[in-house]
C-alpha cells in the first residue's frame, strides 16, 4: 500500500487513538483465568495497538467530544480482548519509551523510519516470566506491511524457544503483509502460526469471526 493511500486512514487513526482517554489504564497485564477448557495459565496475550504508544498530550480532546470516538477502543487490544474473553490468559500490552506522533503522515513517516533503519525501539513494560507460557497469543496492527518495530523489540526480548506464537493482525488492506514470515525469522525455534487476520474497520463488530476462528482454531 503507498503512502499517499495510507494517508487517506488518518481519520480512523484519530479515532483510533482518541480512545487513549476512555481506555487508560483499563486493561494492563491481566490475571489469567481459564475459559472453553483451555490451560489459560500457559497463555500470554500480548498485543501492540497504536494508541498506546502515541503521545497523548499531542491528542486534541474536542476532536471527539460529541462523537462515538471517545469510546472507540483502540483496534488490537479489542481483539486482545476478545481471545481473552474466549480461551483465557494473560493480558500484556508492549509499550515503548518513546512516543510517537498523534498524526497519521508523521506516525506513518517514523514508521517507515524505524522499518528502515531496522530499528527497536525501546519497551517501557516487560513481562515478569515469560518461562511460564507456552503459547503466545501475539496481536499487532500492520505497520508498512510488517509488524511494528517494537514488536520486533518484544520478540527480541525474551527466549521463545518451543513456545508456539499465534500471530494476529488488523490492517487496512495489506492482510498480514510479511509480518509472519518476519515473526519466523525472528524466532526461528518457534512455531509459528497465521492467526486471526481482519480490517481495522470493523473490529468492534468483529467479536463473533473472533470466537469462530479460535474453535476453528488447531494449536
Ligand atoms: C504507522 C502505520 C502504518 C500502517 N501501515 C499499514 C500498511 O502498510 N498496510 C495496511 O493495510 N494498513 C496499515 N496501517 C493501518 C493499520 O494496520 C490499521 O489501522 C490497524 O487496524 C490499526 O490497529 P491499532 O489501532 O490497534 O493500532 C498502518 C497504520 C499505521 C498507524
Amino acid at each position: 500500500m503507498t503512502v499517499k493511500k495510507l494517508s487517506s486512514l488518518g481519520f480512523a487513526l484519530i479515532l483510533s487513538v482518541s480512545a487513549v482517554f476512555y481506555n487508560a489504564g483499563a486493561w494492563g497485564q491481566s490475571s489469567s483465568t481459564q475459559k472453553q477448557g483451555g490451560d489459560a495459565g500457559n497463555v500470554l496475550i500480548a498485543y501492540f495497538t497504536t494508541s498506546g504508544v502515541v503521545d497523548a498530550s499531542l491528542i486534541d480532546p474536542s476532536i471527539d467530544a460529541t462523537s462515538q470516538a471517545s469510546v472507540v477502543i483502540p483496534n488490537m487490544e479489542l481483539i486482545a480482548r476478545y481471545i481473552d474473553e474466549t480461551i483465557g490468559g494473560a493480558m500484556f500490552a508492549i509499550k515503548t519509551v518513546k512516543k510517537y506522533p498523534v498524526g497519521f503522515k508523521e506516525l506513518n513517516a517514523m514508521g517507515y523510519e524505524e522499518l528502515n533503519a531496522n530499528a527497536r525501539p525501546e519497551l517501557s513494560v516487560h513481562v515478569e516470566d515469560m518461562s511460564v507460557y507456552k503459547t503466545v497469543y501475539l496481536c499487532y496492527p500492520n505497520w508498512c506491511g510488517t509488524i511494528p518495530m517494537a514488536v520486533a523489540t518484544f520478540l527480541e526480548e525474551y527466549d521463545f524457544s518451543g513456545k508456539t506464537i499465534v500471530a494476529s493482525c488488523t490492517h487496512f488492506g495489506s492482510g498480514f503483509g510479511s509480518s509472519v514470515q518476519d515473526i519466523r525469522k525472528l524466532c526461528p525455534n518457534s512455531v509459528v502460526k497465521e492467526g486471526f487476520v481482519g480490517s481495522g474497520r470493523n473490529v468492534r463488530e468483529a467479536k463473533n469471526d473472533v470466537v469462530r476462528w479460535l474453535n476453528e482454531f488447531q494449536l
